[in-house]
């Protein structure tokens, strides 16, 4: 009889984009960080094939894919990808292309070791020294929270984030491929302990642990005047900001019933993120005279996988 080689099966993967509320540049040396995963997706679909190959608009996707293929130990796979999370803008594409990957192929991953995996594929295709904040986000973040991840354990706390404050993410148009920046340069001036980039960094995780307390304690105005203090220390410290982010940060900051805002992520161009009061939303987009995507916090690609049933 004819031996049939079996057509391979497919599968599917779905990951969020993230935001980062505070806690930036400091993953990498250690710190302690507050991103939350939100309501946008990338979705894969895949099966194995002869060769890597991807179907999507995303710039530089196959290096993404053979390193996260590596990564995973599989075998080369032909894919599918769709997304709603805008590329270059801020809100890690790439994390959530990598973590749909991982958990369309490897399910039965542990969220953190996933997340692990998918910082080194990143590393690994783009010779930029990432921390691995954007992707636990997207593998981790739960609906209704925040995580509060220190990233040299990786223990992690979800806190609640407060249905009476809406996340603003603001996208500057200048978009930038880290490749294409010194991140690299700002992370090893920081760990050679760089006073003005340590002076960021030592500040920067008092103002995580400060923002946390004050989510806690439900003292909204203390977020905003802590978005702002880490806004001028991206800006004058680390020096990640732009003249077009600036700007920016700096009307949202004179809008009525936004609480503040800030550089968000990498920075060198990307996105700004402000915290607005529910119900200014429309009257904050407005006077941004910008597009405006609010979004809500979810759950990350791995959160229902080990979850006991009572949880
Ligand atoms: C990028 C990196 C993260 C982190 C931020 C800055 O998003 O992927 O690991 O370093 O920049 O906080």
């Amino acid at each position: 009889m004819e031996s049939r080689r079996e057509r391979p099966r497919g599968w599917q993967g779905r990951a969020p984009g993230r935001v980062n509320l505070i806690g930036e540049h400091v993953d990498y040396l250690g710190g302690v960080v507050l991103p939350a995963a939100i309501d946008r997706h990338t979705r894969v679909s895949g099966r194995e094939a002869e060769a890597w190959s991807i179907d999507s608009e995303i710039g530089g996707g196959l290096k993404y894919l053979r390193a996260i293929g590596v990564e995973l130990g599989v075998q080369p796979q032909v894919m599918r990808v769709e997304s709603d999370i805008p590329p270059g803008s801020g809100l890690s594409s790439s994390a959530a292309l990598l973590v749909a990957i991982a958990v369309g192929l490897r399910p039965e991953l542990d969220g953190k070791e996933a997340a692990l995996a998918c910082q080194r594929a990143e590393q690994a295709a783009t010779g930029v020294h990432v921390g691995v904040m954007d992707q636990f986000a997207s593998a981790l973040g739960r609906r209704g929270h925040a995580l509060l991840l220190d990233c040299s354990t990786l223990e992690y706390q979800a806190v609640p984030f407060p249905d009476e404050l809406a996340i603003a993410v603001i996208d500057s148009g200048e978009h930038r491929s880290l490749v294409d920046t010194p991140y690299n340069e700002r992370r090893r001036e920081a760990e050679a302990g760089m006073p003005k980039r340590r002076r960021h960094v030592d500040s920067e995780i008092a103002r995580v642990h400060a923002f946390v307390d004050a989510l806690k304690e439900r003292r909204f105005e203390r977020l905003g005047v802590l978005l702002k203090e880490s806004h001028k220390s991206l800006r004058d410290d680390f020096e990640v900001s732009t003249q077009v982010v600036d700007t920016l940060v700096e009307r949202a900051w004179s809008i009525e019933g936004c609480l503040g805002a800030r550089i968000m992520g990498a920075g060198f161009g990307g996105s700004i993120l402000a915290l607005v009061q529910r119900g200014r939303e429309v009257a904050f987009a407005a006077a941004m005279k910008r597009e405006v995507i609010f979004c809500a916090t979810a759950d990350g690609a791995f959160v229902h996988r080990h979850r006991a049933p009572q949880d």
